[in-house]
């Protein structure tokens, strides 16, 4: 293939060195399966699912044709005051999919207006039910719930903090982070048993200190997957449901990444057995194709939002996008949630996460640098040591060596992670991994 000319001038890249990026261009012009190629020719494997979102792999005829008939079906119609019926199918099909009464699907178009769609839900529920003063919002260090003022506010990503933290939302609170270096450095296919009770310090300390009356929502990934894949202590997350059954606060799961399939069940909520009372997606839904995210909500946050006493005339919850529930994005959907099924790539993802985590302790564990591993579902990551004065360049360093040698891995700080498709084969394992051994020991 030639080399495609870039023009580079115009675009403001998101979350990349924009300076570095443009000394050494990396720009995909096609991709396939497991694959992409590069304006420069190069074949890479994609080891992310192109940020968790590529579940069944790249360019899936089922998806592409379904968005193409819709497109000369219905292309897009508005939102507010009418609908499509690909929105009413979509909503039908992930309802079905969630656990427990979770049965009603507010649409958005990314991780980021979940969060900040599923906290006005909270404050608007509360309100209705005549609970308005319960408006704070509790996170957890290191959480991350994309980039709005919402989902940042509660969210716990220093780098937010250090940019944006005198316009963070006022009455946020954060519990401790999940991750104990010293006693569970190397994780593998296992939830961590910590003998040390975590959630203590919500019980003890935060609570206490806002009045558990005052709490709208805790927000939590149930697995965090942007800072790491960083996994809930065993018993965490059954027990913050009780915590929160206990004092009438609302339980939000973000599972923009651990949806759909990433733990090998629909939901972690599935394969931590937990009902939150709201669930919140995007990426895999559409196996990353066309955008679309939403907010899955327990039936009663509906029922109290409808059982008003106002006129039938008024809007009982005042949000939404243009492109809530687009139909072409439904439609996107409606066919990716069908290929997952009938490739039952659910249960693959459960079969691979092992043959993956297996390859990164064996390969891994003991090179230079290296300090930690962590796997379960189809994911793993493994944290370095730090470069003195310099976070985040080992890792960033290693993530551009393994670019060059045709593999994509992620980095976040001084951790690399991979989440490859569920479609993913042994051989594409082996060469993840030893890509990612060999670039380690280069940069020793
Ligand atoms: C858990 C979680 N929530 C929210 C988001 C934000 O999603 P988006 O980038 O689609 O806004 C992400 C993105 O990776 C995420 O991992």
């Amino acid at each position: 293939m030639k080399n495609i000319p870039l023009q580079m001038e115009n675009q403001w890249l998101p979350f990349t060195p924009n300076r570095h990026f443009r000394k050494e261009p990396r720009v995909f012009v096609k991709a396939n399966g497991m694959h992409f190629t590069t304006h420069d020719g190069k074949n890479v494997l994609d080891g992310i699912s192109s940020l968790w979102c590529v579940g069944a792999g790249h360019n899936r005829a089922p998806i592409n044709e379904a968005i193409k008939k819709q497109l000369d079906t219905l292309d897009y119609s508005t939102a507010f005051q009418v609908s499509n019926d690909q929105a009413f199918e979509a909503a039908a099909v992930i309802t079905s999919m969630a656990p427990g009464d979770l049965n009603k699907v507010l649409f958005c178009n990314s991780g980021s207006e979940a969060a900040d769609t599923s906290l006005k839900v909270a404050l608007a529920y509360h309100r209705a039910r005549g609970q308005g003063h319960r408006n704070v919002f509790i996170g957890r260090e290191r959480g991350y719930h994309g980039v709005g003022f919402g989902g940042m506010s509660v969210g716990g990503i220093p780098a937010n903090r250090k940019a944006f933290g005198t316009a963070l939302l006022p009455r946020v609170d954060h519990m401790r982070f999940i991750h104990d270096p010293i006693n569970h450095a190397y994780i593998h296919g296992v939830e961590p048993q910590w003998s040390e009770d975590l959630l203590l310090e919500l019980e003890n300390r935060i609570l206490p200190l806002h009045d558990p009356s005052n709490v709208a929502a805790i927000m939590v990934e149930p697995v965090a997957g942007s800072a790491g894949w960083y996994l809930p202590p065993k018993g965490y997350l059954q027990r913050l449901r009780q915590i929160c059954d206990k004092h009438g606060i609302l339980l939000i799961f973000d599972e923009v990444i651990t949806g759909f399939g990433r733990m090998g069940k629909n939901f972690a909520a599935d394969f931590y057995g937990v009902v939150p009372d709201m669930l919140n997606f995007a990426k895999c839904v559409t196996n990353g194709v066309i955008p679309l995210g939403g907010v899955i909500c327990r039936d009663f946050l509906y029922d109290t939002l409808m059982n008003n006493d106002s006129p039938e005339h008024t809007i009982e919850f005042f949000h939404g996008y243009t492109y809530s529930g687009h139909p072409v994005a439904c439609a996107a959907a409606i066919a990716s949630l069908d290929l997952f099924k009938q490739e039952d790539l659910f249960n693959r993802a459960s079969q691979m996460g092992p043959v993956l985590g297996d390859a990164m302790h064996s390969t891994l564990k003991g090179l230079p640098h290296v300090v930690g591993i962590r796997s379960l579902g189809l994911a793993a990551a493994v944290d370095l040591l730090s470069i003195e004065g310099s976070p985040g360049k080992r890792a960033y360093q290693i993530f551009l060596d393994c670019f060059n040698k045709g593999v994509l891995v992620r980095a976040a700080g001084d951790t690399l992670v991979f989440a490859p498709p569920y479609i993913v084969e042994n051989n594409h394992i082996d060469q993840m991994v030893s890509t990612l051994a060999s670039s380690i020991q280069q940069h020793a």
